[in-house]
């Protein structure tokens, strides 16, 4: 007879953790995206209704990257081929949510889809964004251009990233970023 513990459906999170493991530094990305929405949602009113969507989206925006051959995460010059295959991430990533969680949020799927869109379709895919995913595209901009990556020579400023994320994000989430910049700023001084 089998047990009711051979029934039972592992939780989709570990796995789609387990999935993220396989891609360098996507990990650390998730979670400092994680954290970075978590402060935006308490700073800017009215999005604590869509709060876990957006932390359940910060999480899994680049789950999409566990689909690139291992080299392609350091690879430079990039080709025209990896150049399509990078700007595919977003729908292999929802694709790939939807097949290890077929009944999660439809606004988490949405998040993934289209955390590349930018106003004007100035993004890819070249689609208009919708303010979710315009909330988490920030915090994760925030996030891969503040911290290292191996295959950027510097990391850039608060200040320089906030610059840019302002060009295209809603001002209050921009407006939100640099209030906790700010405080960051404070904590770190106080040593
Ligand atoms: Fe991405
Ligand atoms: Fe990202």
């Amino acid at each position: 007879m089998i047990g009711t513990n051979a029934l039972r459906q592992p939780d989709p999170l570990i796995i789609l953790t387990g999935v993220m493991q396989n891609a360098p530094g996507l990990l650390q990305h998730s979670r400092d995206t994680v954290s970075i929405t978590q402060r935006v949602v308490d700073e800017v009113p009215g999005l604590g209704e869509i709060k876990k969507a957006l932390i359940l989206g910060a999480y899994l925006h680049d789950i999409g990257k566990v689909t690139w051959p291992a080299e392609l995460h350091t690879k430079f010059p990039l080709s025209k081929y990896d150049r399509k295959v990078i700007e595919d991430h977003p729908r292999a990533g929802a694709n790939l949510l939807r097949g290890i969680w077929p009944d999660v949020d439809p606004l988490v799927l949405e998040i993934v889809a289209l955390h590349h869109t930018r106003p004007g379709r100035r993004g890819y895919p070249p689609v208009e964004p919708t303010y979710p995913a315009l909330v988490v595209a920030a915090c994760e901009v925030f996030s891969a251009m503040t911290s290292f990556r191996p295959y950027r020579a510097g990391t850039a400023t608060a200040a320089e990233a906030i610059a840019c994320i302002e060009k295209w994000a809603p001002a209050e989430i921009a407006g939100a970023l640099k209030i906790i910049a700010t405080h960051e700023a404070l904590q770190n001084s106080k040593g």
